[in-house]
């Protein structure tokens, strides 16, 4: 049988979308402190210059192809081992030590960088569109946070998120006493948002009692973003708890995940106590989500040929993804990584630096 939708963004390791991807923790890299990093299959040096900004860049240096990880930071550049060749935060040759680097500028592809949540996030593309995700019931507010565990799965972040929407399995998997029913509106191009119309059912004298605490439906929703990262907003009425699962995929389709506790900042001692607890409370729940579907992720093929009305949800996920936009991520020479021109311009002036015409630089 041949599956019911076919998909050529949705689940497909060759296909990057367009967004915000978490690259590492803060607190991993000091300042004047350069990491390589393999970003979505990317080869990157992320540093961290003199005023505290990350920079992060594509890795081989356009002289000779040295990963500029092993160079090292100068105020707010980057200088290449190998021959000194210095780029600023704009990946701008600005010196090239034997000779004056104003007869022609190498460039180096840079990617917007944002710190947040402990994590410094990266944009695959050009311009951020939208924030960095966070749980829509937050926007605006001053959050606290905590990074709980870091994993990894064996298969595209696009099947790790269908997880959270598939209502069937939170009462085979995970045991739920509740049906969900998961009702999708999307929020722009690359957020779709997903929230329960259930209410607990009143069958026991424990779902009676947890009733109680909810005024309608059984608080759970989800935020999609970039159909690789999802937000949790679940609890009673008095307390919600968020949940933050940053996902990214390697270059072979698998999925590298980093789980984010928030909570909204609370004001004085007693604020920050309650905040702590809060926050406790909400890795007790990630802990419930990670629970139970670990070997599921290690071998499943995805592939939905016989989805049910039960489905619908992750259904309106794949026709979300299928519409996400993608980047051209590869380093051949459609790639929109560099710029046309100026790439042009360099070749020419380059080979006016050697007196050679442009066709002999090859
Ligand atoms: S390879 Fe980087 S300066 Fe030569
Ligand atoms: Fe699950």
């Amino acid at each position: 049988m041949s599956s019911l939708i076919e998909t050529r963004v949705f689940n497909n390791a060759d296909k990057i979308i367009e967004g915000w991807y978490w690259a590492l923790r803060c607190s991993d890299l000091e300042r004047g402190r350069a990491r390589p990093l393999s970003f979505l299959g990317r080869e990157m040096v992320v540093y961290r210059g003199e005023d505290g900004r990350v920079v992060a860049m594509d890795a081989y240096c356009p002289h000779m192809g040295a990963h500029l990880a092993e160079g090292k930071v100068e105020g707010n550049s980057i200088r290449c081992l190998f021959h000194y060749w210095k780029y600023d935060s704009n990946g701008k040759c600005i010196a090239i030590p034997c000779q004056d680097s104003s007869s022609f500028v190498p460039q180096i592809r840079t990617w917007p960088v944002e710190e947040k949540y402990g994590l410094i996030w990266i944009w695959a593309g050009a311009t951020p569109r939208h924030p960095i995700p966070y749980p829509p019931e937050l926007e605006g507010r001053e959050c606290d946070h905590r990074l709980a565990n870091r994993f990894t799965k064996s298969c595209h972040p696009n099947v790790v998120m269908v997880n959270a929407i598939d209502a069937q399995h939170f009462n085979s998997v995970h045991s739920l006493p509740v049906e969900l029913n998961l009702e999708a509106e999307e929020i722009n191009e690359n957020c779709i948002l997903f929230s329960n119309t259930t209410s607990i059912p009143r069958a026991s004298a424990f779902t009676r009692f947890l009733g109680r605490f909810y005024k309608d439906a059984l608080t759970y929703t989800l935020s999609y973003w970039f159909a690789s990262t999802g937000t949790v907003t679940a609890g009673p009425d008095f307390l919600h708890v968020y949940l933050i699962f940053a996902l990214r995929p390697t270059e072979d389709g698998r999925t590298e995940g980093q789980t984010i506790l928030v909570t909204r900042k609370r004001r004085g001692l007693f604020g920050k106590i309650v905040s702590l607890i809060v926050l406790m409370l909400s890795r007790l729940v990630a802990a419930y989500f990670a629970k139970g579907d670990t070997l599921i992720f290690e071998t499943i093929r995805f592939d939905l040929r016989t989805p049910i009305k039960a489905d619908r949800a992750i259904i309106r996920f794949i026709q979300h993804a299928e519409r996400q936009k993608t980047v051209s991520w590869g380093l051949s020479d459609e790639d929109d990584s560099e710029p046309a021109e100026s790439t042009a311009e360099s070749k020419k002036s380059f080979a006016a630096t050697l007196k050679l015409p442009v066709s002999e630089r090859g």
